[in-house]
Parts: C-alpha cells; structure tokens; sequence
C-alpha cells in the first residue's frame, strides 16, 4: 500500500534557495551571511515503536554555502517524522559540531500551505538537546525553534539557535526561501 506522508508529503523532492540570511556568534560580534543552499528531502517509509506508535518518515541533508566565498559553512543531516494517530511531528539533526536534537510539535494546514512548528530545549525531558563535553563548556545550544512553511513550489523557514557562547546568549538565527528545484 502507498504510504501517506501528510503533512511531510510536500517537502519530498529537492530544493534550492539563494536568498538565506545567518546571524551566528563571533568573540565580541555578531557574523552575518548571506547563504545559498540546497535541501534534499526524501521519502524514508515508516517505521513501528515498541509496536503501538508508526511514524512516517522524510530523511533530509542539507548542504548551505557562504555567498561570499561558495564555502559550504553548515551541512545538517536529519529527519522529519509524523505520527498520524496523534498528529505530533519531530525533526531530528545532527549538525558536525557535536550536537543532535529532536524537537517536536505540530502541523497546521490552510489550503495548499502546511506549516511544520517544533522546538527543542537543552535538559527538556521531552525534546531534547545533546552536545558533545567541548560544545557543553564553551558553545552550548540551549533552545532551538523552527519553522517550515510549504507549498507546492516554495518552501521558506525561520528558525532560532539560542547559544551560550563567548560568556554570553547569543541568538543564532537563519532563515531562507526555497524553491522546487
Ligand atoms: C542554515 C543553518 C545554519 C547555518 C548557516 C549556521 C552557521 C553557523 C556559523 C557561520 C557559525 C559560526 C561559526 C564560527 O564562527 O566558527 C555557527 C555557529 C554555531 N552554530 Fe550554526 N548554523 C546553522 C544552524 C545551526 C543549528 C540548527 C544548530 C544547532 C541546533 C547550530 C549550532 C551552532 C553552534 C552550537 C555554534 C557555535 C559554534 C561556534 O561558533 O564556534 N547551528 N553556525
């Protein structure tokens, strides 16, 4: 049988975008680059959970470079995950830092347009955050908050990486819009 992918079903396919926007954190400034990035969205089937909960899954990658110098500067592997009996969706990331997150929340949709929300927090028993013992001392990820709005040929998202870093809260931000490529 097809599998339905719900609110995943209209991240499937390959995107592209040139207009990202990164705010991250330097000693004692903020950095701020203009990206492009290509985000490749996959259909992954379904998998059990101590055989009571199924979840729907989309696995993703996606690779951002530096408008500046083409540098790819971040590359995030992950998944998207719908459970269709309580309606929550996950995202689960590792970025190449040392740290790895599943944040959870909803869907909504209003008519062709699906908006994922899910959030993570550093020691949430529910959604949690994990960091390698360097990225927990010096540059430590303490909130993280994502939105992914889709349509049928634009994708954009806003998302917020609260850091402590440099002795200070730093939001790390990125935002961009995409389209089918
Ligand atoms: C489009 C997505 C993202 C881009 C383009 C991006 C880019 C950057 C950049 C340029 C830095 C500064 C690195 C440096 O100065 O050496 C940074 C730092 C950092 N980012 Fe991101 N980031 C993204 C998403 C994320 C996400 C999703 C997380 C974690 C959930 C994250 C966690 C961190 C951490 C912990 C640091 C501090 C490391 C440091 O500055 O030395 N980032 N990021």
């Amino acid at each position: 049988m097809d599998i339905d992918y719900g609110p995943l079903a209209g991240l499937i396919g390959t995107w592209k975008g040139s207009r990202g926007l990164d705010v991250s954190p330097e000693p004692d400034d903020t950095e701020i680059n203009p990206y492009y990035e290509t985000i490749t969205f996959e259909a992954a089937g379904d998998v059990d959970n101590a055989e009571s909960q199924k979840l729907i899954v989309v696995r993703y990658h996606q690779v951002v470079q530096r408008k500046s110098n083409d540098e790819v500067f971040h590359d995030q592997v992950g998944h998207w995950m719908w459970d269709s009996k309580t309606g929550v969706v996950m995202q689960s990331l590792s970025i190449p830092r040392g740290v790895c997150l599943v944040a959870g929340g909803e869907a909504t949709t209003e008519g062709d347009t699906v908006t994922l929300s899910v959030a993570a927090k550093l020691g949430d028993p529910d959604w949690g955050i994990v960091e390698s013992p360097f990225m927990r001392d010096n540059a430590s990820t303490l909130a993280y908050t994502h939105k992914i709005i889709i349509s049928p040929d634009r994708l954009s998202y806003d998302q917020l990486t609260l850091l402590d870093i440099y002795g200070r809260r730093f939001d790390h931000t990125d935002k961009s819009v995409l389209n089918k490529a």
